[in-house]
């Protein structure tokens, strides 16, 4: 058996990837989906797109690479994180999900900050504060506000988890992603018994939680009809998105971080010793290494920023790219290139959906300050892709503090495909940036996964070390640096300056 696969279910699209047993990709089939907004902060999918999306990459990746089937040794799953599943008895989905960047939950997280006798000993016990994109306060959430749907409930799951459950009929997570439920002992890695009773949440409702590369489950027959794939064919734990790119990137060892721009933005690093932010601005989870966690700081509107400036305003950058044959994305950020640095004196903040790292703040939203006759859109698009790394600085100077410290960032994610990007990104963060050779992230990382749990290779490292290679790195510009910390510094200065006013718009 020669292959394994790699499935990540995202935010914008879930991305089917065949690897060889090496880490080539073989054949790749990305499907799209919608996001909906029913309210201002508010973000919801619906799990049977992820389903569908599931088992046309599936299918498409077998027919395009024309192999056995049975040649598949393991297959891992990735996913955006957080995100809250709920099923009936039936295994049938209740209400949509509703996502990571979804702000509803400020009240119910102080609830279980009040539950549990304060903020500080929940963040004994999961090593982080109850935020708002966390799973645990959309559970409450629901039971408040939804209770017909609350009391038909039985299983809670989280969305490459949902799809495990559809490939295996199993209900099983794994530490990185349950890590951020806000219900996992994160020390101690099992659910914590604590929590659950004060937070009135039936131990029966969650998932059977297992390390990374372990063996959840095997393709059913039902499931093997549906996508083409061979029955008893093994799944893996896998993990949340950004421990998956970690394992992609080669994260897997101290002193190793990697930046992603996707959806979402994270800088990310390995640590072998447990590692918390009292104040709470980055997460500390479980890795996909057993026995070792990461410290992250997360930026929820980073790639959905430069998406949400394309869709409104670029139509003409639309057209012109599909009659060229190129990614409306690549005219963009070619004219932004032709940009000063700076923007000619204007800043975004990257706030869409609220902030997470540094703020911690649902009620903060996007601005343009500076805004001036003179700019066009071009402007605008590099002030957006400025704001955006400008923020992944707060997220790297948070982790710095902390003593996390690495000589070279890996970056990802679509932001990290553009050799412009990277450049912005190793001239803010101040730090060399490097890529791997494949593109591939979270999906790779679930191979490599897959590949452990299947026996090829010993460890997580090992596979890393033979799956893995780092193209040439990109140095910070001494001139850019200093150019960009003038502006870091207005920016810094900017999310205080509007605080006040984000909260009186919130009420109104
Ligand atoms: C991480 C987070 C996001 C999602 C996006 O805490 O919320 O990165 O995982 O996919």
């Amino acid at each position: 058996m020669n292959y394994l696969l790699g499935i990540d279910i995202g935010t914008s699209g879930t991305k089917t990837v065949l690897f060889d047993k090496n880490g080539h990709t073989v054949a790749s089939y990305t499907e799209e989906y919608p996001m909906a907004q029913p309210q201002n902060g508010w973000a919801e999918q619906n799990p049977e797109d992820w389903w569908s999306a599931t088992c046309n990459g599936i299918r498409a990746v077998l027919k395009q690479s024309h192999i056995d089937a049975g040649e598949i040794c393991g297959i891992g799953l990735s996913g955006q994180m957080h995100s809250l599943v709920l099923l009936d008895e039936k295994g049938d989905v209740l209400r949509p999900a509703i996502l990571w960047c979804d702000q509803r939950t400020a009240v119910e997280c102080e609830e279980i900050h009040e539950r549990l006798g304060g903020r500080e000993r929940y963040i004994a016990i999961t090593a982080n504060p109850a935020l708002t994109g966390f799973t645990a306060g959309k559970i409450l959430w629901v039971r408040k506000h939804e209770p017909d749907i609350y009391a038909k409930a039985r299983h809670i799951l989280l969305p490459k988890d949902y799809i495990r459950y559809k490939l295996c009929q199993v209900f099983a997570t794994e530490v990185s992603d349950a890590s951020g439920m806000g219900l996992l002992d994160v020390p101690h890695r099992c659910w914590s018994a604590e929590v659950l009773e004060k937070l009135e949440i039936q131990p029966e409702m969650l998932a059977k939680v297992y390390e990374s590369p372990e063996i959840t489950g095997r393709i059913t027959e039902e499931a093997a009809a549906l996508t083409g794939l061979k029955e008893g064919t093994i799944v893996v734990g896998g993990a949340g998105d950004n421990a998956a790119a970690a394992v992609g990137t080669g994260v897997v060892e101290d002193g190793k971080a990697f930046a992603t721009i996707g959806t979402s933005g994270v800088v990310f690093a390995h640590t072998d010793q447990l590692s918390i932010d009292p104040m709470g601005r980055v997460h500390t989870f479980c890795c996909a290494v057993p026995g070792a966690w990461h410290v992250m700081g997360v930026t929820l509107a980073a790639g959905q920023s430069l998406k949400w400036y394309r869709d409104n305003f670029c139509d003409a950058d639309k057209i012109e790219a599909q009659k060229l044959g190129v990614d409306p994305y690549d005219l963009m950020t070619a004219e932004a290139q032709n940009v000063p640095i700076g923007s000619n004196r204007l800043i975004y903040l990257p706030y869409l959906m609220g902030e997470r790292t540094p703020h911690l703040d649902p009620d903060c939203r996007g601005a343009f300050i500076g805004l001036s006759g003179m700019h066009t859109r071009y402007d605008l698009v590099r002030a957006v892709m400025e704001g955006v790394t400008f923020s992944l600085r707060d997220c790297a100077e948070i982790l710095r503090g902390m003593g996390v410290k690495s000589d070279v960032i890996l970056a990802c994610g679509g932001g990290g495909s553009s050799a412009f990007w990277r450049q912005m990104m190793a001239d803010i963060l101040q730090c060399p940036v490097a890529t791997t050779v494949s593109k591939e992230g979270p999906a790779l990382g679930v191979a490599i996964l897959a590949g452990v749990g299947a026996g090829i290779y010993s460890s997580v490292p090992e596979a890393c070390r033979q799956m893995i290679g780092v193209n040439a790195v990109q140095e910070p510009i001494k001139a850019h640096m200093d150019a960009y910390d003038a502006y870091y510094e207005v920016y810094r200065n900017l999310y205080p300056a509007l605080k006040e006013s984000y909260h009186q718009m919130a009420k109104l």
